[in-house]
């Protein structure tokens, strides 16, 4: 019997490693990726568009049976509706339920509506008291957070009061309104949920490393490595967070008139009583939290996200393999900052069953593979222990060489 085909959306070290994963997965037999990188390009079709309907139309020109979306933005844009209304299944939530990764606001709304835990806060707009509100939350950093998909700039963390102050009229005046939260102290993780309408599917949590410089020090990043299992997420704080978060957002997200469908990203930060809050909800994989999460999958990706797209979850069994993996971004000069593409990448090695390199800001040219974004490959081991994964991902990383890259040589530090 053949397998079944699938269109991945993106073009990030994520969808690299979901087409990865998908080119293992017995029940798959032709992956395409739109638009795909370097290294997507040689396990599967990449496909050039535009605009969400080429995506709708390329779904139904290739008759896939499924289509994976790996970023927010085309799921906030509709891009799920769409394929529905062609009867498409897609792996990824509607646009109104992507709301909860466009709208802080409505997640925010969502998680009062459901007593899930999670910082106190205040909508602000022009008509607001500035300096009470700020006076509310002074004993800690200042939170403000733009009410938009920002592309991971919406956030400001700070102890300057006028920093603060600052970005929320800036926001208010660009947005019409902002949020204003307490600060959480703790330690942060992420955990994966695959959810649909019969039930759901926690992955191992992980943790990513935002910032730029070691020791979590620079500006935020899309994410500089990750790692899982993330210790800090024990037997107790996975038992209270899927009692207070999970349980309740799948009550919430499954009864609509459309189910959730495709992976929850719950952010947590845990306080030093083991209690998780959530600090954001975003509707797709985390990048690079999926490089390290789908290797520790041990039964079929294809499987579990065609489930996920069709109402079929709980009928699958899902198993994990008892290792560690992790993952180091090696980013283009410049990054989080605006980067120069087309430099040429040499070293990097060939895969094997413990290491390999995925393609995030990669592209061939004249033969060449070259750079074409921020985050340009992420280099991930797999081992029976975090140090054995750390080791295998930084002998990859170290043989890459693009002219003026640079890479956390940290990843890990808060675990090993
Ligand atoms: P977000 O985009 O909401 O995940 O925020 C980006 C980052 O800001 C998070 O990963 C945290 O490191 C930090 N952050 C956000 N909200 C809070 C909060 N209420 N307390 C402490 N840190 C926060
Ligand atoms: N690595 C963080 C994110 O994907 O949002």
């Amino acid at each position: 019997m053949t397998g079944k085909s699938v269109l991945v959306v993106g073009g990030g070290g994520r969808e690299h490693s979901l087409c990865l994963g998908l080119s293992r997965s017995a029940s798959i037999s032709e992956i395409h990726c739109a638009p795909g990188n370097a290294g997507t390009q040689e396990i599967a079709t990449n496909h050039s568009f535009s605009a969400a309907e080429d995506l709708v139309h390329l779904a139904f020109q290739l008759g896939v049976d499924f289509v994976v979306v790996g970023p927010e933005a085309p799921l906030c844009d509709g891009l799920a509706d769409n394929l529905a209304k062609m009867e498409i299944p897609c792996f990824g939530p509607v646009s109104y339920l992507a709301r909860l990764e466009g709208s802080k606001l409505h997640a925010k709304q969502i998680m009062k509506s459901n007593g899930i835990p999670t910082a106190d806060f205040h909508v602000l707009d022009a008509d607001s008291d500035i300096d009470a509100a700020l006076d509310d939350f002074s004993t800690n950093p200042w939170v403000v957070k733009r009410d938009v998909l920002a592309g991971g700039k919406g956030v400001v963390v700070t102890k300057n009061r006028q920093e603060a102050k600052d970005f929320i009229l800036t926001s208010i005046a660009t947005d019409g309104q902002v949020l204003l939260e307490d600060f959480l102290p703790g330690e942060e993780a992420s955990m994966l949920v695959i959810m649909d309408a019969s039930g759901y599917v926690c992955m191992p949590a992980s943790q990513d490393h935002k910032r730029e410089f070691e020791g979590d020090k620079g500006r935020n990043t899309g994410g500089m490595g990750a790692y899982a299992p993330a210790p800090v997420y024990t037997n107790e704080v996975q038992e209270k967070t899927i009692q207070q978060i999970v349980e309740p957002m799948f009550k919430a997200l499954s009864t609509g008139k459309v189910p959730y469908r495709g992976v929850l990203y719950v952010g947590l930060m845990i306080d030093s009583n083991n209690d998780p809050y959530v600090v954001e909800f975003n509707v797709r994989f985390g990048d690079p939290e999926c490089q390290i999460t789908i290797p520790l999958i041990s039964s079929d990706l294809g499987d579990l996200l065609f489930a996920a797209a069709t109402d079929s979850l709980e009928s699958i069994r899902v198993d994990f393999h008892d290792k560690h993996a992790l993952t180091v971004v090696l980013a283009a000069e410049g990054y989080p900052g605006p980067v120069e593409k087309g430099r040429i990448i040499s070293g990097v090695a060939m895969p094997s069953d413990e290491s390999w390199v995925n393609h995030a800001g990669t592209m061939m040219q004249n033969g060449n593979l070259v750079s074409n974004g921020g985050r340009v490959l992420s280099c991930t081991g797999i081992g029976d222990n975090l140090e054995d994964a750390a080791t295998k991902a930084y002998a990859l990383v170290n043989q890459i060489s693009l002219s003026g890259s640079h890479y956390r040589s940290d990843i890990g530090h808060r675990a090993l």
